[in-house]
């Protein structure tokens, strides 16, 4: 068996300019639009992420002709000989976005058929909302055990209130309505900046969306769409992490195509904890200069504009080594504090209470052997160590793998000593993670 881990050393005062890749949970959703158009699109500025690979399986198995150029990060989709509208469940359990082809499939066959969808651990994650707001525009959905059936009865235009604004339930519906005549309302909308860039994408496609404050996307239905060409947007998360990394190891990071816009709270948070940020013209581009006596700061996370959930671990690793006491309240996701065991595994002074964690700065943080237990995790993980005295093995890197392209790359540039390793582990090794590097292929990229 197969074992692979990240091998991090402490690297005090990151410095340098960093690039950026196209988001992760924009290029999905626009992935599984590409079902409404019959034709060949284009995406620029694609991650390499696990999770990007998994979608292009997805679509290759519904019949798309899905081609990748990694070393231009473009992507050709062609919709043309798409023939099915059911998704295996092994395809299913690996990702949580493969739930996001319904509304597409629903768009274009009036049938889909899926499982439940797996992903990060992180709560129950059902899709409730995804099926009840099918169910009021008209979809008849039929669940047996894990199997879920939707099949268009009559697709009806409707005003539908949504009872929490998800993100998924959104990109589902807005698809979906993007054809289905006359006009649909999403009150109580997910407006996070993927979303906007799904909204960009089907409006070149030929779709009309109107977004109206604070939080209502009306649709009107059009006969067809067409193909596009795109430029993803850049990840803000990326971006938050590459800040963050810089800011917990007291250096200094410029990022030229950084979406401020996007990132207000964020940004305005790490201004709080004593850390210089310049923004660039048009709210593009930022770059941090860390304080050296950071202060923590405490926040709650929200759907947009809030504080958002997937920078929640990151920046709790930044509030360890903070001084004062940080209050962390997660309200997206049930059970997304499954890092703060490993960080405590670090040194960390973390009390969790509920969905509440009170973190007390500590003056130094100690490498360890940690486990990551989703993408935003596995991030916190590796900022940790870069700040902490002594070695970090991080194991599970495929959640890492599955949300960045390469950022260890991008780390080791900026100076950060890490490195990416693999092995067989031995049988009945006691210790596999602390064998002998000389067994390792070691893969330096600082
Ligand atoms: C998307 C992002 C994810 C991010 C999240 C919140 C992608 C691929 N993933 O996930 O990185 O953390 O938004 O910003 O874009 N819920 C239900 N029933 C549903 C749908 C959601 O109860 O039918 C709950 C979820 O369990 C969760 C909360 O609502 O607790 C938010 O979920 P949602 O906004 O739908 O997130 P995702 O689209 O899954």
């Amino acid at each position: 068996m197969m074992h692979e881990y990240l091998h991090i050393e402490q690297s005090l005062g990151l410095n340098g300019q960093a690039s950026l890749f196209g988001a992760k949970n924009a290029v999905l959703v626009i992935m599984a639009s590409t079902l409404l158009t019959n034709g060949k699109s284009r995406f620029t500025n694609v991650p390499r992420s696990h999770d990007v690979y998994q979608m292009m399986r997805l679509l290759t198995s519904l019949g798309a002709a899905v081609s990748f150029d990694e070393e231009v990060h473009i992507l050709e989709i062609d919709t043309s000989f798409v023939n099915k509208f059911s998704v295996s469940a092994d395809l299913m359990g690996k990702m949580r976005a493969s739930v996001l082809v319904m509304g597409p499939l629903l768009a274009r066959f009036g049938q889909a058929q899926v499982t439940l969808p797996g992903g990060c651990v992180i709560g129950a994650r059902p899709i409730d909302y995804h099926l009840k707001n099918f169910e009021r525009m008209g979809v008849f959905i039929e669940s047996i055990q894990e199997v879920v059936c939707a099949k268009v009865a009559a697709l009806r235009p409707t005003k539908l209130v949504f009872d929490y604004p998800s993100v998924g339930a959104t990109e589902n519906i807005l698809m979906l309505a993007t054809l289905t005549q006359g006009i649909t309302r999403i009150v109580h909308a997910a407006l996070e900046p993927e979303v906007l860039d799904l909204i960009a994408v089907l409006k070149k496609m030929g779709a009309k969306i109107t977004i109206m404050p604070p939080a209502t996307i009306e649709i009107e239905g059009v006969n067809q769409l067409y193909p596009v060409e795109h430029e993803i947007m850049p990840d803000r998360l990326e971006a938050g992490a590459l800040l963050l990394a810089a800011a917990i190891t007291g250096g200094q990071v410029h990022i030229p195509q950084a979406p401020a816009y996007a990132m207000e709270i964020f940004l305005s948070k790490l201004q709080d904890m004593g850390h210089v940020i310049q923004v660039g013209p048009l709210d593009v581009g930022i770059t941090l200069k860390a304080t050296t006596d950071p202060k923590a700061v405490s926040f709650k996370t929200t759907p947009y504009p809030g504080f958002p959930t997937d920078l929640q671990a990151p920046m709790m690793a930044a509030q360890c080594l903070a001084s004062g006491t940080s209050i962390i309240e997660e309200t997206v996701f049930e059970n997304r504090l499954v890092h703060v065991r490993e960080l405590q595994k670090m040194g960390a002074q973390i009390v969790v209470k509920h969905n509440v964690a009170h973190v007390t700065g500590v003056d130094e943080l100690y490498g360890a052997q940690v486990i990551a237990s989703d993408i935003r995790a596995s991030c916190a993980l590796v900022l940790a160590g870069l700040a902490s005295t002594g070695i970090t093995i991080m194991s599970a890197v495929h959640h890492w793998r599955r949300g960045y392209d390469a950022l260890e790359q991008k780390l080791g540039l900026l100076g950060a000593r890490i490195a990416y390793h693999y092995e067989e582990s031995p049988k009945n090794t006691i210790d596999p993670l602390l064998s002998s590097a000389k067994q390792s292929h070691l893969h330096h990229v600082s």
